[in-house]
């Protein structure tokens, strides 16, 4: 007999920029020179310091469960990062380590939202908060963000949205898919207007930020979560791992989901990250300083193909641009521009219908691959007008 799995999980969209990805290997497999600026992925390798914690970590013999809530050490490594960059005061009982971001962020949303809660984001967003939400009953609720603005979530947008199902407000800065990075008043205008309700932070793009300052949302309020990791800064995003910051009165609760659901996160990849964050940190100044580089080239080849950028992108790695008059249907003209010339970039859809007619190029690749993708869709869009 058949059965019919559950209607959440069959609806749920699937994450456009994976599928762009995996048609544009086959596409590689059959010979192709595929261009990739779609994956919001670093192009480095991990610092070699980085893999031999874990090595010499591996075979001195830590390979077993560590404490649910992640090694005592790496706790207290992201404790002193939020001290000495942020002056923010967090306890390490307050840190639970993960694999990713994304397993931190499925455990917060189940132990938040009861079935038709709302958690309130922008839109667009990251492709994988609503389908997350979803996932656990919760309802996204989206506030459109303006496209002249460069997409800026702002607190009085926000505050029309809050109601009695509101459980938790979501922000993302720096930014996928804009890149944009929220200054440090809107930050205080959004702490503000959330009163009671928490602020759920993804600060996974934090450190990548090529004008202004770097902020955290624990400078603005205690009634947040923070969501962060390893994947971007580091260039780790195989290792998979991630933390939450939790204020104190939930981090029983989160413990207890931890321990039945994950048990703990794999131990030697915690070695990792404690090498990642006391070693020594030359390898992401450079990084940082070379996607710059990378960020104001592209930008300029965007604007060459005629495709706008209204308001710069200042973090992340990544550039969102109009494309509408290039075609309407963002999936469609991504797929077009893959399978006719060989260059991946992510539709706008996937972010949300408040980007669709855009497209996402991703600058996590070598400034020689972007000119030559740049290169390729400078005619191809010439000729396609
Ligand atoms: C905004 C955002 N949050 C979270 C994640 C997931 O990160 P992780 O590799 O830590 O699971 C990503 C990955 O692209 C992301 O862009």
């Amino acid at each position: 007999m058949k059965i019919s799995l559950s209607d959440k999980i069959v609806n749920m969209p699937p994450f456009h920029v994976m599928e762009i990805l995996e048609r544009a290997q086959e596409l590689e497999r059959e010979g192709r020179k595929i261009i990739h600026l779609e994956i919001g992925e670093p192009d480095f390798p991990t610092a070699a310091h980085i893999c031999e914690a874990a090595t010499e970590a591996m075979c001195a013999g830590n390979t077993k469960y560590t404490h649910s809530q992640g090694l005592i050490e790496l706790r207290e490594a992201i404790v002193e990062k939020y001290k000495s960059q942020f002056g923010v005061d967090i306890i390490p009982e307050q840190v639970i380590i993960s694999s990713g971001t994304s397993p931190a962020m499925l455990l917060l949303f189940m132990a938040l939202l009861n079935p038709g809660d709302e958690v309130i984001m922008s839109n667009p967003h990251y492709a994988c908060y609503p389908n997350f939400v979803r996932a656990v009953n919760g309802v996204p609720a989206f506030v459109y963000t303006d496209r002249d603005d460069g997409f800026v979530l702002h607190a009085e947008a926000v505050m029309e949205k809050i109601n009695e199902k509101t459980k938790a407000i979501l922000i993302n800065s720096p930014s996928n898919p804009t890149g944009q990075v929220l200054s440090p008043g809107t930050l205080q205008d959004l702490a503000d207007v959330a009163g009671n309700v928490p602020i759920i932070s993804d600060e996974i793009y934090q450190g990548l930020v090529y004008e202004g300052e770097d902020h955290t949302i624990l400078e603005y309020t205690e009634n947040a979560f923070v969501l962060n990791g390893f994947s971007k800064l580091y260039a780790m995003t195989g290792w998979r791992l991630g933390y939450l910051i939790t204020p104190k009165e939930y981090i029983r609760t989160l413990q207890k989901m931890q321990q039945n659901f994950f048990i703990s996160t794999n131990a030697f990849v915690q070695y990792a990250g404690i090498a990642a964050l006391r070693g020594p940190q030359d390898t992401v100044r450079e990084m940082v300083s070379t996607y710059d580089k990378r960020r104001r080239y592209l930008l300029q080849r965007i604007k060459e193909t005629g495709m706008e950028v209204k308001s710069e992108p200042k973090g992340a790695y990544y550039i969102l641009a109009d494309a509408r008059k290039f075609g309407e249907n963002s999936l469609e003209l991504s797929q077009r521009i893959l399978e006719d010339i060989g260059v991946a970039v992510t539709p706008g859809i996937d972010f949300g219908d408040g980007a669709e007619g855009y497209l996402r190029f991703s600058y996590a690749n070598s400034l020689e691959n972007i000119k030559e993708g740049m290169d390729r869709l400078q005619e191809y869009l010439a000729s396609n007008r």
